[in-house]
């Protein structure tokens, strides 16, 4: 309670690149599949956290476009995590009002994890607490490819055409964009993600590998956060 009045302003909407997980288990004489797992058992925690600080929209990158790309034996077990853990925390999430969505690509899935991803969608949908935004099978490339598709489908006047409307075509329609953006495991890239929405977020990099990344860690985060002074191009004070 004390920690969180140190903060001036929290972001609305706060996303998080999950990375290391696989160094997290390597450095431990652990298998990579029990790095991610450890790292869904995180998100409980960080979760919790969010809503203490009154964060109305959490994103989380759990798997992106690319990470097919991997070893077929990681890509299965990421899966199987993916079904164990909706299967695990739905009913609670549901009991704390979360409301569960998802932005990414349902086709490439397995219809058994896709039905569960639905269900969860369906039977959170009224939930006002906090938004979980999953982003898994996520590429910003992909989604702003699958935005044009629609947008010249749905044949729309060229001259109507802005950020406003375009915005409505991206999965995270109605969304306000991210403020700031974590990201765990030292890497500092962006790896596709939020690649329109993040244009004037705010970015934070930890070298602490998601698993290990605790509500200390969120707080020392948040709190540069509010330290920052966001311009969007204007001058200072305006
Ligand atoms: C992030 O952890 C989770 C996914 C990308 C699915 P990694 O699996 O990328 O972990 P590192 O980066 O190899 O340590
Ligand atoms: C980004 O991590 C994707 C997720 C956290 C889901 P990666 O581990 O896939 O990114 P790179 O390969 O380091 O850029
Ligand atoms: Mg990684």
């Amino acid at each position: 309670m004390g920690t969180i009045t140190q903060l001036t302003k929290v972001p609305h909407h706060l996303a998080i690149i999950m990375d290391g997980n696989g160094r997290w288990a390597q450095s431990r004489g652990l298998p990579r599949l029990a790095g991610h797992r450890a790292g869904t058992e995180n998100i409980r925690r960080i979760l919790k956290s969010c809503v203490e600080h009154d964060i109305k929209i959490l994103t989380l990158y759990a798997f992106s476009t690319e990470n097919w790309g991997r070893p077929s034996a990681e890509v299965r077990g990421i899966m199987r995590i993916l079904e164990q853990t909706i299967d695990r925390e739905l009913p609670e999430l549901h009991r704390n009002g979360v409301q569960l969505r998802h932005i990414g690509r349902l086709e490439g899935i397995s219809e058994k994890l896709k039905q569960k991803v639905r269900q969860a969608i369906e039977l959170t949908k009224h939930n006002d607490r906090i938004i979980l935004n999953v982003a898994f099978n996520y590429g910003g490339r992909t989604e702003i490819l699958d935005a044009v598709r629609r947008i010249v489908e749905n044949g729309v006047d060229p001259d109507r055409l802005d950020g406003g409307l375009f915005s409505q075509y991206l999965y995270t329609a109605g969304l306000p964009d991210p403020d700031l953006i974590i990201r765990t495991a030292g890497e500092l890239r962006i790896s596709n993600f939020l690649i329109w929405q993040g244009a004037y977020a705010e970015y934070y990099a930890t070298p602490t590998y998601w698993p290990d990344f605790d509500e200390e860690e969120l707080h020392s985060a948040l709190l540069e956060y509010s330290g920052r002074e966001r311009r969007f191009g204007l001058i200072s004070g305006d």
